[in-house]
């Protein structure tokens, strides 16, 4: 089944038109990319999936139904949001940042148990949670910002850049959460401008540019493709 297919997406800022008649889809369980250099519109197809950017035409479906209005609705279909640059609450406590993450729900157990996932994902995290999230270091950010999405129970885990900032070892670490989290059942939209780690955890990869879409394909042979290393991959 699809977990989300988006099919023929326009999306404008006033006059300028950031996303062309894009169309691309993610199946449940997949781990899918989509990579491109910056101002490519990967951010505002994240935004459009999150419901914080309207499109000017186009099908946006999750789990075979529409994209609902309001961003919480979407929250409670289970797509959640790791935005660019974490955009966690600075002053508040780790653990403040992950029970705000949890905010919509009830079911205390489970939220438990999401927060006991965080910490086997991210071990460090269990160890700061009093600390502000401010004084985390980039890598720790970007473990809280997931963790914070994982509180709200997701089926399906929006990244956008994740590595954004970070030493290529602590990349290399975040690329093989990603694949854990799929193993939990989740299934994952990469956007990253860092583009061979993430498309080679990939199942699929699409590359977009100016756009528009310019080539879709399994994520390791993207990965090696001369040509598209040459062109986006800065060899
Ligand atoms: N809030 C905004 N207002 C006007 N233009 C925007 C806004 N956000 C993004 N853009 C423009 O839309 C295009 C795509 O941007 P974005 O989706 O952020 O790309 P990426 O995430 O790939 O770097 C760029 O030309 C950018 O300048
Ligand atoms: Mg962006």
């Amino acid at each position: 089944m699809n977990a989300l297919r988006i099919e023929n997406l326009n999306v404008h800022y006033g006059t300028i038109h950031a996303v062309h008649g894009v169309s691309f889809s993610v199946e449940e369980g997949e781990i899918v990319s989509i990579v491109g250099s910056n101002g490519a519109g990967k951010s505002t197809v994240m935004w459009t999936l999150a419901g914080v950017v309207k499109p000017s035409s186009g099908t946006v479906e999750v789990f075979g139904r529409p994209l609902p209005e309001k961003p919480h609705e979407i929250v409670g279909m289970g797509i959640a949001l790791v935005p660019e640059r974490r955009r966690l609450f600075s002053a508040l406590t780790v653990w403040e940042n992950l029970v705000m993450g949890a905010y919509r729900r009830k079911d205390k157990g489970e939220i438990e148990k999401d927060m006991e996932l965080c910490f086997t994902l991210f071990p460090i995290i269990k160890q700061r949670l009093k600390q502000r999230s401010g004084t985390l270091s980039g890598g720790e950010q970007q473990m809280l910002a997931i963790s914070r999405a994982l509180m709200s129970s997701p089926k399906v885990l929006l990244l956008d850049e994740p590595s954004l900032g970070l030493a290529p070892l602590i990349v290399e670490t975040l690329m093989e959460t990603i694949l854990r989290i799929r193993g939990e059942g989740m299934t994952v939209l990469l956007v990253e401008q860092n583009a061979t780690q993430a498309l080679e955890i990939s199942d699929r990869g699409y590359i977009l540019e100016a756009g528009r879409i310019l080539k879709s394909g399994p994520g390791p042979d993207l990965a090696g493709d001369p040509e598209i290393r040459k062109a986006y991959l800065g060899e």
